[in-house]
């Protein structure tokens, strides 16, 4: 089965991406193409990147890295459940993928993005450059949450459990599609990967 990878950008406490990304994980496993794994960075609580080699090298001096470096390698595709802070996506989620490298490589990325009126799209396209770097494939498919304030009561609670929408499932088979395609790249590819 496919893995997917659900990471969840926002560390911030309070924050509304874990809560998203929970709606999202619901309808992931309804879908039924992958197996699904949380990467909440709050969780996982990376500090700023301190190996003192480049991650492309795969030689890693700390246990957090080697343990973020087998829950990246364990997923086939991912998707950032990501804010937009100061019209750009968010130092949490930069931190994480800089600390590896050939654990993104072929791997296809989708986006659900929430913020303000822009619903966090420019963070999107922000990230986009910075994948393509690690050899990731970005997906067209996008869930976009705009107003997200509004989304949620002042409890912190959804007003409405359909945030997400209908372009879920077509993300999901989007994200399959290119998971079944790229194995086949990885494959190819001599060395581990
Ligand atoms: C430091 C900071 C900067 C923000 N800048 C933007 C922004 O540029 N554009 C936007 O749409 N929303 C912006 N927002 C609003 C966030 O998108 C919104 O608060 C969202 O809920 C943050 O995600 P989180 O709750 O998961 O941390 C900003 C929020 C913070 C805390």
């Amino acid at each position: 089965m496919r893995r997917l990878g659900i990471v969840v950008a926002s560390t911030r406490p309070g924050r509304r991406g874990r809560i998203i990304a929970d709606r999202f994980v619901d309808r992931a496993v309804a879908h039924g193409g992958f197996d699904v794994d949380m990467l909440d960075l709050a969780e996982v609580n990376l500090p700023f990147f301190d190996e003192p080699n480049h991650p492309a090298d795969g030689i890693y001096v700390h246990q957090h890295t080697r343990d973020w470096s087998a829950r990246v390698d364990a997923a086939d595709a991912f998707v950032f459940v990501m804010p937009e802070y100061n019209h750009g996506f968010i130092a949490p989620l930069k931190n994480a993928l800089d600390y590896l490298h050939r654990e993104w490589n072929y791997k296809p990325v989708g986006f659900v993005s929430y913020g303000g009126i822009a619903g966090g799209t420019r963070a999107v396209e922000m990230i986009k450059n910075v994948v393509l770097d690690l050899k990731m494939v970005p997906i067209g498919n996008a869930i976009v949450i705009p107003r997200v304030s509004e989304v949620f009561d002042n409890s912190g609670r959804l007003r409405s459990t359909d945030i997400l929408g209908d372009g879920v499932d077509a993300l999901l088979d989007e994200l399959a599609r290119l998971t079944d395609a790229l194995a086949t790249v990885r494959d190819a590819v001599p060395g581990p990967c």
